[in-house]
């Protein structure tokens, strides 16, 4: 599983992929993961709040709502779990991943400067 895991994320980021160890070794540090054949997320619930790790969908199977699928598999596990937020952060310039959480719901709280190298990370959050 985290050796598919390392291909999927080199496919959806390829320029910072992640070994298969990355994978494990996130997993035995308490977060969950879902993934496919067309994608993957990864999260994690601590007490009432949650953050979204990472999540990606192979380029071929972009824009058919796969990435929101899996959102909401993510929301109502965290409901589920009795998460009342969820967090992620995003880079400023990554234009379809914010539109991705624009369109289920989450809302800009705060920004990191220069988190990924000099690009901003924009933080979001949302209410559940
Ligand atoms: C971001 C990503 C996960 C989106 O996956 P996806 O399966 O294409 O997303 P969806 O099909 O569920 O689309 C969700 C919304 O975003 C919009 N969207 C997706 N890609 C878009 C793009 N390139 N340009 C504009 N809008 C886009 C969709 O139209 C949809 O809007 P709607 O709900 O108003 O119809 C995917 O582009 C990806 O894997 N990118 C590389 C990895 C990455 O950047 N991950 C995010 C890290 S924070």
């Amino acid at each position: 599983m985290y050796q598919e895991l390392e291909n999927l994320h080199k496919e959806c980021f390829p320029n910072k992929p992640w070994s298969s160890k990355d994978f494990e070794d996130l997993k035995k540090s308490g977060c969950d993961i879902i993934a496919s054949q067309n994608g993957f997320i990864i999260w994690r619930v601590v007490a009432d709040e949650a953050e979204i790790i990472t999540i990606g969908v192979r380029p071929e199977f972009r824009k058919s709502g796969i990435a929101s699928a899996m959102l909401i598999l993510v929301e109502n596990d965290v409901k589920k779990r009795g998460g009342k937020k969820i967090f992620l952060e995003v880079a400023e310039n990554n234009i379809p991943a914010r539109k991705l959480y624009e369109s289920n719901g989450y809302k800009q709280i705060g920004i990191r400067p220069h988190y990924y190298d000099n690009i901003d990370a924009l933080l979001l959050e949302k209410e559940i």
